[in-house]
C-alpha cells in the first residue's frame, strides 16, 4: 500500500469490481482510453481475479485502486507489465467528479516512486491519446519527456509516448 498527503493507493481487491464497473461507465471517463465497457459485474470479477491480482502477484505491480484516507474510491493508477514488450507503462483513470483535483498528478508520482525506487525499475513509459489533453498534462507534469508516436499493430489509433529513466527520476523521500 502507498500513501500519500491526501490519499491510499492499493492493490485492487475482489470487492472493487462494481466501483471499477461504475467508472468504467462514464462515456466522458472511457473516451480516449481505447478501451471498452465491460457489460456485467462478472466481467469486472474476472479481470481482477485473472489479471490485477495475478499481475501483483507475479510483478509487485499493478493498476492499483486510489481512494481518499476516508475510502471514497477515486479511480485507479499504476504501473502494468507487458511482457511482450517488456515494457512497464503508467496509466490513470478517475470518476470525472474528482478530475482537476491534482489526484493523478499526486498518485502518479507515487506509483513512479515506486516503480524506480522500491522494484528499481530502469524505464518507466506512459501513452496517452493526442487529444487527451489531461493526460498528456499528467504526463508532462510528472516529469517524464515526449518521445514520439507510437502505433499498435492491433490499434489503428497513434499514441503519444513519454518515457522516464531511473536517473531522471527526481523526489524527496
Ligand atoms: C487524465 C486524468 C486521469 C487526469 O486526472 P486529474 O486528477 O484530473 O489530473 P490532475 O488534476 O493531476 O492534472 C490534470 C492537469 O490537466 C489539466 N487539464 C485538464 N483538462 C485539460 C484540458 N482539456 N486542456 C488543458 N489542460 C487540461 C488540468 O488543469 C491539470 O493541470 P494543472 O495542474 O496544471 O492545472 C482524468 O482526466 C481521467 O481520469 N480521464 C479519463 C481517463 C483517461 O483518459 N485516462 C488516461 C488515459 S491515457
Amino acid at each position: 500500500m502507498l500513501v500519500t498527503d491526501r490519499l491510499i493507493i492499493r492493490p485492487t481487491v475482489m470487492e472493487d469490481a462494481p466501483l471499477l464497473m461504475d467508472l468504467n461507465s462514464d462515456p466522458e471517463v472511457m473516451r480516449y482510453t481505447g478501451d471498452v465497457e465491460f457489460s456485467n459485474i462478472v466481467e469486472y470479477q474476472n479481470l481482477i481475479r485473472e489479471r490485477l491480482i495475478p499481475q501483483f502477484k507475479t510483478h509487485k505491480m499493478g493498476r492499483f485502486s486510489v481512494t481518499l484516507k476516508n475510502g471514497t474510491f477515486l479511480g485507479w493508477c499504476g504501473l502494468k507489465y507487458f511482457p511482450e514488450t517488456d515494457e512497464v507503462d503508467l496509466g490513470y483513470r478517475f470518476m470525472k467528479k474528482f478530475w482537476g483535483l491534482g489526484y493523478a498528478s499526486e498518485s502518479g508520482l507515487e506509483c513512479l516512486k515506486y516503480g524506480f525506487k522500491t522494484l528499481g525499475l530502469k524505464r518507466i513509459i506512459g501513452k496517452a491519446m493526442p487529444e487527451n489533453t489531461a493526460s498528456i498534462k499528467v504526463l508532462q507534469k510528472l516529469g517524464m519527456t515526449f518521445r514520439g508516436y507510437v502505433h499498435d499493430p492491433t490499434d489503428p489509433q497513434a499514441f503519444i509516448l513519454y518515457e522516464m529513466k531511473q536517473g531522471e527520476f527526481k523526489c524527496e523521500g
